[in-house]
């Protein structure tokens, strides 16, 4: 048939649309070419059909689960939300697109498969649907700075295709008496009244209040308040709270929350993972990336940032490339300056200090680095390193100063 194939994407583009109007035209292109007998047309139509079909049911889209789940009126640039009545500080930010201007976020298996536990809920519905449950709607988000807790938050809205109302904390509390309570129920009038995620970030800012004295009496009233909101919640969107003092939240709003995701330092994987992709547009040698990472020691995805840039920032100016040797030194001069070598052990500490040590404790750390890796990256031959490497192991032994590192 002629223009046959500008028919069939035709055919598949609309498909991808899933209008059922769209799909019954197709379904009469299929039979009208099998009553004129040009049956290898109708079957190739045939299997474009059954494709669509099979990728509906397997894969629903993102915005149409979030959209049976988490209905009220959609948010657009032109919706304000609620401010302070004494200070005119607006009580949340709206994020429209919570991915943009974002990274990606990276994870340790365990955290990616908890939080990959609350996205499959939402995501197939339909079976919790047939023993009549619905996906759990809140998750509090806890752990040191800088592990990715407020960039999780948003990552999840992104991925179900909802907008952000992002709480403000500094425009919720209040020095008035009674204005933080009505505050509260303020954002939630307005975050149940939208489709999106309500995000509560630092929200031990709430909970501190009860070191104050002074602040006894309101602060019943503020958790009060807290615990009939989040119950006002239930059933709407998904609510997402973030604290760094955990120990601080009051034990029952604590238990509102269906999910509690404990957000750790990076292990060893992550860390060299984060650091491949922070380090972009530098396409480093696996060995010298996974040295940097044992380098850093243990710290958060915030740090290795922090780490990353600083590195491409002293490339940059060094004037020179960025082969192995280049890029340790520049690590070297960054260091001391990034405070990763202040706490006078570790591996950095080492790194400075103590070559020998250093390249014993890499060795015998679960990077596996090559020994001819760390030669070239330190300008060695790979005689010294091997003798280093045994060296560290008699100091071992012996009982000799040996790595604080891993
Ligand atoms: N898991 C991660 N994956 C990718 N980048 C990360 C990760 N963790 C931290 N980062 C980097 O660090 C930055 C800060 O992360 P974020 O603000 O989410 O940390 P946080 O845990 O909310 O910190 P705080 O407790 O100080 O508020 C991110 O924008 C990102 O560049
Ligand atoms: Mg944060």
């Amino acid at each position: 048939m002629e223009h046959f194939s500008v028919i069939q994407s035709l055919c598949r583009t609309g498909l991808e649309t899933r209008d059922d109007r769209f799909r019954r035209q197709v379904e009469r292109l299929r039979d009208r070419l099998r009553e004129s007998g040009d049956e290898k047309a109708a079957g190739t139509i045939e299997r474009l059909l059954k494709a669509a079909t099979s990728k509906a049911t397997l894969a629903p889209s993102v915005i149409e689960v979030s959209r049976s789940l988490v209905t009220g009126d959609e948010l657009t640039a032109n919706v304000h939300a609620p401010a302070d009545r004494e200070t005119g500080v607006p009580l949340a930010e709206v994020v429209l697109n919570p991915a943009a201007g974002r990274p990606t976020p990276i994870y340790d298996v365990d955290i990616e498969k908890a939080l990959g536990g609350i996205l499959d809920e939402w995501l197939k519905t339909e079976h919790l649907k047939a023993i009549g449950i619905e996906p759990s709607r809140s998750c509090l988000i806890y752990g040191p700075p800088g592990t990715g807790k407020t960039l999780t938050a948003f990552s999840l809205a992104a991925r179900l295709g909802l907008p952000v109302v992002n709480a403000r904390i500094d425009g919720l509390v209040s020095s008035f008496l009674g204005t933080t309570a009505r505050n509260i129920a303020n954002l939630f009038e307005f975050a149940n009244r939208y489709r999106c995620v309500l995000v509560l970030d630092e929200f031990d800012a709430l909970a501190k209040m009860r070191d104050d004295p002074h602040e006894l009496g309101e602060i019943k009233r503020v958790v009060n308040t807290l615990l009939q909101n989040l119950d006002s919640r239930a059933g709407k969107g998904l609510t997402i709270a973030i604290t760094n003092h955990e120990a601080l939240l009051d034990p029952a709003v604590w238990r509102r929350f269906e999910n509690h995701i404990r957000m750790t330092l990076p292990d060893a994987l992550t860390r060299v993972a984060m650091l491949k992709t922070f380090l972009v547009p530098l396409t480093l040698d696996d060995d010298v990336v996974k040295t940097l990472a044992f380098v850093a020691g243990e710290r958060s995805g915030s740090d290795l940032k922090n780490f990353a840039d600083s590195l491409k920032r002293n490339l940059a100016l060094g004037n020179s490339g960025a082969s192995p040797p280049e890029v340790m030194t520049a690590a070297r001069a960054l260091l001391m300056r990034l405070g990763f070598a202040s706490d006078g052990i570790g591996a950095a500490r080492l790194f400075l200090d103590d070559e020998p040590g250093f390249v014993g404790s890499v060795l015998n750390s679960e990077f596996t680095i090559k020994q001819e890796s760390l030669a070239q990256m330190l300008v060695k031959s790979q005689s010294t390193v091997s003798r280093y490497a045994k060296d560290f192991q008699t100091r071992r032994s012996t009982g000799g100063q040996v790595s604080h590192a891993e």
